[in-house]
């Protein structure tokens, strides 16, 4: 596990961004793991300027997004393929039908073709992730096991009140989602993992310097052989 600690958001968005940019340098043809929430927003923007500028291209890359929520139209703004087309797919030049995100309202046949649509595109190169309060990644919440492919969960309430400065009102946020298990993250050959603000301090401490233990989904992450921890200078405060 390599960490790297950041000053600001700033920083860790633009060391984040070059990571992204050297994979897809090396590999054209990258197929990038994609994560929504408010911390790869600053990757994404920089994402998106090094694109205009011409110093990365997405024209041969393909992407599959974590997780999606049940119970609302993949075009209603609250939906993570929003999310998506507002923060990176409408400012870069991924080739149309090359981005992906699992279908919310699909259920139990949508998580088997997502995760069958994956494996067949040689499982994923780089996986961008960030970390929930409670240590979820994707929405994989804590739990006694570890899943192991695309499915569907029911939100922790601490995970619907998290997610809740999203929505109008905090009854609109959805109780449920459909996520990439832990086992279809941990196949992707790299994982860059995000996490800023004093918020994060505390579960970063638990998930990279504390039992592996499914009640911390994250911690799972100390068992890959490729995970880089970027973190700002306050998600950091509390590690050694
Ligand atoms: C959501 C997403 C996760 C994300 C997490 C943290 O629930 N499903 O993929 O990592 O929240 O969000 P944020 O980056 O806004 O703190």
């Amino acid at each position: 596990m390599d960490i790297v600690k950041a000053g600001t958001y700033e920083e860790m968005s633009e060391l984040a961004a070059e990571l992204v940019e050297a994979e897809l340098r090396e590999r054209p043809q990258a197929v990038l793991g994609l994560a929504t929430g408010s911390t790869p927003e600053g990757m994404y923007a920089a994402l998106a300027r090094d694109c205009e500028s011409g110093k990365v291209s997405f024209a041969e890359a393909s992407s599959y997004n974590l997780d999606e929520y049940c119970g609302i139209p993949a075009s209603s703004p609250d939906s993570y393929h929003a999310f998506m087309e507002e923060h990176l797919f409408s400012k870069v030049n991924f080739q149309p039908g090359a981005t992906h995100l699992p279908d919310g309202n699909g259920g139990e046949a949508a998580c088997e073709s997502y995760e069958k649509s994956i494996e067949q595109a040689g499982w994923v190169d780089l996986q961008v992730l960030g970390i929930g309060n409670n240590g979820h990644i994707g929405f994989n919440e804590p739990s006694d096991h570890f899943p192991v492919a695309t499915h569907l969960v029911k939100l922790k309430q601490e995970t619907i009140d998290a997610n809740s400065r999203l929505f109008e009102d905090a009854s609109l946020v959805p109780r449920e989602a459909i996520t990439m298990g832990i086992g279809t993250i941990m196949k992707a050959r790299r994982i860059l993992i995000l996490a800023n603000g004093d918020a994060k301090a505390e579960i970063v401490k638990r998930a990279f310097f504390g039992e592996v233990t499914p009640e911390v989904p994250a911690s799972v992450l100390q068992l890959h052989r490729d995970v880089t921890v970027m973190l700002d200078a306050r998600a950091a405060a509390l590690i050694p």
